[in-house]
């Protein structure tokens, strides 16, 4: 596992540089396209002009015949297509840029997991910010519903703890294909911190159940899933001297239950 960490570290540090080029040099192509294409629509006025006035005063032949050109050649190209088509491609190329930029994200958490201090925390708050940062990515999906039990401030990596509930939250919202319910509820049993952050999203088929939380995992497509999301969580939930356990049945609901010791 070192290893894998340390290869991960490797290229995503390698990937990041020349993403980050990339994506700036597309922010000012598209910026130079919008200019040429409003250039390009006043040239195309002024030509569409000289036409007609060649046509009645009866210009030089080498102009007349230049106009005609431009204007076959217009044609020819389906200009006003590619004028169009150009921006939609700099704009999808920019949100791929993205999308590496995230995963290079999720890279560096693996290999490096922030190594924020342990205080004392409240966790319910915890969830509740995080909630706010992963809102986006829930709000049309689910209806959130919450109860949050009365706990005691507790002995915790919170930025870490953070990163599990965006993690599993994400999950339940890219489970929920239309439209569904999360529910998030804690409370204390036995001396433990209770986390339950379920959702009535696709459920989990029996034959993954043993794979979710393994390095790389994922049934999502191509540059959606890493497959990260639920190992980072396992090994954060590991370091609370903690355990995160999953039921679910498939086509009704999945449960995640977090639980570590109250110090
Ligand atoms: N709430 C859930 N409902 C259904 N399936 C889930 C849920 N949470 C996780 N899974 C399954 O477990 C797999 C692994 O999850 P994990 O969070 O580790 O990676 P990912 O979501 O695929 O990618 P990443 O989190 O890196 O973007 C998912 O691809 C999905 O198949
Ligand atoms: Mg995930």
């Amino acid at each position: 596992m070192a290893s894998i960490g340390q290869l991960a570290a490797g290229v995503a540090h390698e990937i990041n540089n020349p993403t980050g080029f990339v994506s700036s040099n597309l922010k000012s192509l598209l910026d130079y396209q919008h200019d040429i294409n409003s250039l390009l629509m006043e040239y195309r006025r002024f030509i569409t002009g000289l036409k007609e006035v060649a046509l009645k005063e009866g210009f030089p032949s080498f102009i007349a015949q230049q106009v005609e050109r431009i204007a076959d050649l217009e044609e020819e190209i389906d200009v006003d297509f590619i004028l169009e088509d150009v921006l939609d491609l700099i704009g999808e190329c920019r949100e791929g840029t993205e999308r590496i930029k995230k995963i290079v994200l999720n890279l560096k958490d693996f290999a490096h997991p922030n190594e924020d201090k342990m205080q004392v925390s409240d966790i319910n708050n915890g969830i509740e910010s995080t909630l706010n940062v992963v809102w986006n990515e829930l709000k049309y999906k689910a209806t959130v519903t919450k109860d949050y039990g009365d706990l005691p401030p507790i002995k915790c990596y919170p930025q870490q703890l953070n990163q599990v509930f965006m993690n599993l939250l994400v999950n339940a919202a890219q489970a929920i294909e239309k439209k569904g319910k999360i529910m998030i509820s804690t409370r204390v049993l036995d001396g433990r911190v209770e986390i339950k952050i379920g959702d009535t999203g696709s459920g989990i088929p029996k034959e993954n159940l043993s794979k979710i939380f393994d390095p790389f995992f994922t049934t999502k497509d191509v540059g959606k899933g890493t497959g990260l999301g639920l190992n980072m969580a396992y090994n954060i939930i590991k370091k609370h001297n903690g355990t995160i356990d999953v039921e679910s049945e498939v086509g009704k609901e999945t449960i995640f239950t977090i639980r570590f010791p109250v110090e």
